[in-house]
């Protein structure tokens, strides 16, 4: 059987560790650093994560700031906001949450973030920045894959030499977690929905990142014995269960109880790489304004 992995303890470790770094930089500078968050719309997810990033902003010691804007803003006000907290001393990092409604050109958008400020990893400059391997902000849930990789190895074991299958090529997670996993000397394939013999290549990777959206889509026996499986899918379901209280659920893109026969250490839904997400956030916040600011900390974060 597999151990699962506590996606919720190894965030709530990083955030422990944030919390530190924050309290070390109010003491040596008398400064703390400040997220901006824009919500545009009223989708309840986004709005959900968002009032979670406020939160753990703030219990972090940090400064956040939320901008809500109406779904039918005109493209121009989002970008002259943003204009704004890029010149706004008081910000360190400015997020814009995804999706945004369909007649804004989201690149567009992301394009204007000042990428000393771009916490979120999305800006042109900091995927060069990535695929160059250069230091530079990283997207937060694929760095969230990375530790959560980590934290489920024997103790000496390291990523390096191990092969790390990623099925999904998105912007937001597929291509950013195969430069990330290439940085820790893995050999990384990256899968899609034309790749041929799907089942065959998950079976050959020691680290199977899931990344495709689609609930379930990973069988069992995709998954090689002993293989480490991150699934980075929030899908909402029918709940069919006799009985249930609500009538949906979250499940990943893997078919968690099949895969747990098979997988050395799997990540659940919820619970896995959700949770990470945020707080790679809330690190890479730190990080943005020790850079700009010229500020350092003792502590590795
Ligand atoms: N929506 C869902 N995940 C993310 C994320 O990582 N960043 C942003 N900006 N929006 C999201």
């Amino acid at each position: 059987m597999a151990n699962i992995i506590d996606g919720k303890a190894v965030a709530a470790d990083l955030r422990r560790n944030v919390t530190t770094a924050v309290s070390a930089l109010k003491s040596a500078y008398g400064y703390a650093p400040t997220l901006a968050v824009i919500l545009v719309g009223e989708d309840p997810a986004s709005q959900v994560y968002v009032r979670s990033k406020h939160k753990f902003t703030k219990q972090a010691g940090m400064g956040s700031v939320a901008h809500k804007l109406p779904e039918d803003v005109d493209e121009q006000t989002l970008i002259d906001l943003i204009k704004t907290l890029n010149t706004d001393a008081d910000v360190d990092g400015i997020l814009v949450q995804l999706p945004l409604p369909s007649h804004i050109d989201t690149q567009r958008v992301i394009g204007v973030i000042d990428p000393a400020k771009d916490v979120d990893g999305l800006t042109e400059i900091s995927a060069g920045r990535l695929s160059l391997g250069r230091p530079g902000l990283r997207p937060c849930t694929p760095e969230g894959c990375v530790i959560l990789a980590k934290s489920a190895l024997e103790k000496g074991d390291s990523l390096s030499g191990k092969h790390c299958v990623i099925v999904g090529r998105s912007i937001l997670v597929g291509k950013p977690a195969a430069f990330l996993f290439l940085e820790q000397n893995c050999t990384v394939t990256i899968a899609h929905s034309r790749t041929k013999n799907l089942a065959d290549v998950c079976r050959s990777a020691d680290i199977l990142v899931a990344a495709v959206g689609r609930p379930l889509m990973i069988k069992g026996g995709w998954v090689k014995k002993g293989a480490i499986v991150i699934d980075v899918g929030i899908n909402r379901v029918a709940n069919n269960t006799p009985r249930a209280k609500r009538k949906t659920k979250l499940v990943g893109d893997v078919d968690f109880e099949a895969a747990t026969k098979y997988a050395m250490a799997i990540t659940p839904v919820p619970g896995g790489v959700g949770p990470m997400t945020i707080a790679c956030l809330l690190r890479n916040t730190v990080l943005a304004a020790c850079a700009r600011r010229n500020m350092t900390i003792s502590q590795k974060l």
